[in-house]
């Protein structure tokens, strides 16, 4: 059942943060719904631009609409990730999305907020929340790359002033993550601390992590050892530190790097090791139930996992 994103923020603030999981393409997408329903957890499909001109708007709606019959037990909600104000307008029009994100980040403050308020006046029409950002990540979203010197974490009383002025329903906070597997070099980390004083200027209100992919070693040393040539000093989020944000008021967090390695490995070593194959569906079936058990293994981790049939009941 699709639902809005905001019902699923009001249950789960303080509590749990909701997984959004970006989709591609129907392996993802089985896998995203079997790996939730194993879980028993609410989640967030998304998808960014890239995916939208990937596999065209109307197979992914298809894909999803087809998801829903078949596992109708599952409660989602549709996001549209890191939206300019074109796609975003495209998607208020189509009324299929629960929510999308306003990502002008990118703008100077004033701007920001002028591009992100003309969002909501027309996705609030639709009875559709915004998802808006606030501060700069490191790393590569949609067409734009930010190096790590000018990623800037969010500042707590623009923040304040921000969500006042746009009219926005959640903020994607810049704290110290960064998109894609390349995100520490050293040994930072989230900036707890910077959240703390977000919430305190923003009591209740939903916060969102991106960047949270935790590129374990493991998959990267696999991927390497089954001809990859990924940087092996690459890290992401440590997944123990989602239980500390979930108090800070983190309540959506998002993850697709970790997805796209479970693929490549699967891969990689499916065709190293049958040399002679070459029909996809076998690592396409090996694919769908490993990304089902990542998607598991990480609703544990955000404290999701169990939490369905409380969702559930707070929507009758
Ligand atoms: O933040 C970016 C997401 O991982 C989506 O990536 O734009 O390559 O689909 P994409
Ligand atoms: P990762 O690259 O860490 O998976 O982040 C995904 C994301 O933020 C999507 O919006
Ligand atoms: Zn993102």
């Amino acid at each position: 059942m699709i639902v809005t994103t905001a019902e699923l923020f009001k249950v789960a603030y303080g509590e749990f943060a909701v997984g959004a999981y970006n989709i591609n393409n129907m392996e993802q997408c089985i896998g995203l719904f079997e790996g939730n329903l194993q879980s028993n957890a609410p989640f967030i499909l998304q998808i960014s631009r890239g995916a939208r001109d990937y596999a065209r708007v109307k197979m992914l709606e298809g894909l999803i609409r087809a998801a829903e019959d078949i596992y109708p037990e599952a409660i989602f909600a549709v996001h549209l990730d890191h939206g300019n104000e074109e796609a975003c307008f495209d998607v208020i029009e189509s009324g299929f999305y629960s929510s999308v994100m306003i990502d002008a980040s990118h703008y100077p403050l004033e701007e920001n907020i002028a591009i992100t308020r003309r969002v909501v006046e027309r996705a609030h029409d639709k009875g559709m929340s915004v998802e808006a950002e606030l501060g700069m990540l490191g790393g590569v979203e949609e067409d734009i790359r930010v190096d790590e010197k000018h990623a800037m974490l969010t500042d707590p009383d623009e923040a304040e002033e921000f969500v006042e002025r746009s009219g926005c329903d959640s903020l994607a906070v810049a704290i110290g993550t960064s998109h894609g597997a390349y995100k520490f070099t050293g040994r930072q980390g989230l900036h707890l601390e910077r959240l703390a004083e977000i919430q305190e200027r923003l009591p209740g209100f939903p916060l969102v992590m991106h960047g949270s992919s935790s590129v374990p070693r493991e998959e990267v040393e696999r991927i390497n050892a089954a001809g990859g040539a990924m940087d092996p000093s690459a890290r992401g989020v440590d997944e123990d530190e989602f239980a500390k944000a979930v108090p800070l008021g983190v309540t959506k967090v998002n993850i697709d790097t970790d997805g796209r390695l479970v693929w490549t490995r699967v891969h990689r070593e499916y065709f190293r090791d049958h040399p002679e194959k070459f029909d996809f569906r076998a690592p396409g079936k090996i694919f769908m139930a490993e990304y089902a058990n990542f998607i598991a293994h990480k609703n544990q981790k955000l404290n999701s996992a169990g939490y369905l049939e409380k969702v559930r009941a707070a929507l009758t």
